[in-house]
């Protein structure tokens, strides 16, 4: 997809975390993804499968692919080989942000208080995951950071749902939430594509409401 993730992140609002354990599972989740009216994957370096399950999705041409938990440079590293287009890391370590930055990967490190914001900045970030979102202290807590740094969008991840994804989404410092409820790696694990269609589907209008 010749596009910028940013772009795509921004007009769908929502970033599906997924963890595959089988690579095989990698094509039809993309394809459920696509049909669910949501062509981003965020695809986690949590288990062996992750570098070619990123390989045979980027094969999609529809489809947005990112590489997520990336933890370290060499990770950048095989996300990129793989064809990932974005980086998610779930702390911000100026050493995967610089190398990402240095080989022209955007990459959203995540971060939780004002310090780690400052940080991001200062590698000269302006879009940053901020996680884990509830546990850290949800809409209140974000609301209170954002405002200082107008200028910085954030992808809220980490304890999101239906039941509280519009109170993110209308923050304006809000891009888009981040969440794997939409990817159940029990639905992924049983093949079963069509409910995994279905809760991408009534996220995305959750989301983008006509
Ligand atoms: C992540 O890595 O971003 C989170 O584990 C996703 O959080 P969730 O499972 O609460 O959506």
């Amino acid at each position: 997809m010749a596009t910028v993730p940013q772009d795509v992140i921004e007009k769908h609002r929502l970033v599906p975390v997924i963890v595959l354990q089988d690579a095989g599972h990698a094509e039809p989740l993309g394809r459920a993804l696509v049909s669910g009216g949501l062509p981003i994957a965020e695809v986690t370096f949590r288990t062996d499968a992750a570098a070619e399950s990123i390989r045979r999705m980027a094969e999609n041409p529809d489809l947005c692919v990112g590489a997520g938990t990336v933890l370290t440079t060499d990770q950048v590293d095989q996300a990129q080989d793989a064809g990932a287009s974005f980086i998610v890391s779930p702390g911000l370590n100026p050493k995967v942000v610089r190398h990402a930055l240095d080989k022209g990967i955007p990459v959203f490190p995540g971060v939780s208080n004002p310090s780690d914001i400052e940080m991001g900045l200062d590698l000269g970030l302006n879009t940053l995951k901020f996680f884990p979102a509830e546990a850290v202290g949800g809409v209140k807590l974000l609301k209170a950071v954002s405002a200082p740094y107008h200028h910085v969008r954030f992808i809220p991840t980490g304890g999101i749902s239906p039941a509280n994804l519009k109170d993110y989404l209308q923050l304006a410092s809000v891009l888009a939430c981040g969440g794997s409820w939409m990817v159940p790696q029990d639905r992924i694990t049983q093949s079963d594509f069509e409910s995994v269609e279905r809760l991408v589907a009534e996220a995305v209008t959750l989301a983008n409401p006509s």
